[in-house]
Parts: C-alpha cells; sequence; structure tokens
C-alpha cells in the first residue's frame, strides 16, 4: 500500500463518531464456547444472505473464530451494556454468566438468551485485511425481533430514542 494514509489516531477518532450497533459474535469450539463483543458487523448481500464481521487480529478469540466453520451473531437490545462489557473483556469466563442454548445450525455458535434476534452463519470465506480478519457468513438461519438495538458512539453505550 504505496503513498500517504491517514494516521492511526485520528481514523480511530473519526470512527469514534461514527454510531454503530453492538452484536456478540459466537463459536462453538471443541474446548466450549468462545464469543466476542462487535460493532465491525455489516449486511453484505440479500440474495444470498450474506454478512460479515471484522475480528481483531490481538483478540484472544482470533483463532477460535477463525477456525470455526460458522458462527452466531448475537443482536443486543438496549439494557445489556454489562453483557457487552463481559464479552468484551479479554480472559473473562464469558459463558458462565449468562444464559445462552445451542443454534439450530449445526456449524453456528451459541444463541445468547438476552439476544432479540440473531443470524446463525456458515463462514463462507476468510480474508486479511490490515490488521483484521473479515469473516462472511452465509445466514443460514435467521430470526427477526421486534427490540432497539443497543448503540455505540463516542467511546460509550447509548440507546435509541
Ligand atoms: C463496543 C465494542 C465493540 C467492539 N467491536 C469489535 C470488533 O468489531 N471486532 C473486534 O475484533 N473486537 C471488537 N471489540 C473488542 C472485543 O470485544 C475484545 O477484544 C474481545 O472480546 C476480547 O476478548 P478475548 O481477548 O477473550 O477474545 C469491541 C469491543 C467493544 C466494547
Amino acid at each position: 500500500m504505496d503513498g500517504a494514509v491517514m494516521d492511526g489516531e485520528d481514523f480511530k477518532d473519526a470512527m469514534s463518531r461514527h454510531a454503530v450497533s453492538v452484536e456478540i459474535v459466537t463459536v462453538n469450539t471443541t474446548e466450549g464456547p468462545v464469543g466476542i463483543t462487535v460493532s465491525a458487523f455489516v449486511s453484505v448481500s440479500v440474495d444470498p444472505p450474506i454478512v460479515l464481521v471484522c475480528v481483531d487480529k490481538i483478540t484472544g478469540s482470533l483463532d477460535a473464530m477463525i477456525s470455526a466453520d460458522g458462527y452466531t451473531v448475537n443482536f443486543m437490545p438496549q439494557g445489556t451494556e454489562d453483557t457487552a462489557m463481559l464479552f468484551a473483556t479479554r480472559g473473562a469466563d464469558k459463558f458462565g454468566s449468562v444464559e445462552w442454548s445451542d443454534p439450530e445450525t449445526p456449524v453456528a455458535g451459541p444463541i445468547l438468551a438476552e439476544a432479540f434476534q440473531v443470524f446463525e452463519c456458515e463462514t463462507i470465506q476468510r480474508t486479511e485485511m490490515g490488521d483484521h480478519w473479515v469473516l462472511y457468513g452465509l445466514v443460514r438461519r435467521g430470526t427477526v425481533g421486534d427490540a432497539k438495538s443497543l448503540l455505540y458512539v463516542n467511546r460509550g453505550f447509548t440507546e435509541l430514542r
């Protein structure tokens, strides 16, 4: 990547003003469930339904996320800040203190009871991009909920009015 690029701190400052919703992405491993809080989640395609999530290379859960055949996107509603922070905490016992269940799609990850809707995905492509990995997921099964998303902007959680 030749030529000038934006300063990293300025990039993070600008992105901090960009309001996003908060999801918890989970996978199953032979050693048990793994999950991280993400904001880097977007819709890529409708037909077929494809999404992507970006996983930081410094995340302890990176190997589990990349190795899994699929993942579940748990859409978190307002009022779940504590769970979002738990799943953003390195080394925490993330699944010991929340309610969860197995997905219907065998390759997907655990479903958190607090999620208001979920996408159960099969990972169809993994792309190394800068300091992140991008995991593309084909949505094998999804639910549609009725709640307001937990939002994150200006480096803090906020609520939709
Ligand atoms: C609001 C919020 C959004 C986050 N978004 C992402 C993200 O999109 N991708 C990512 O890799 N980490 C993201 N993180 C950080 C991870 O949640 C965190 O590094 C990870 O859960 C640490 O746990 P681990 O080291 O046990 O994997 C976010 C954290 C917070 C609080």
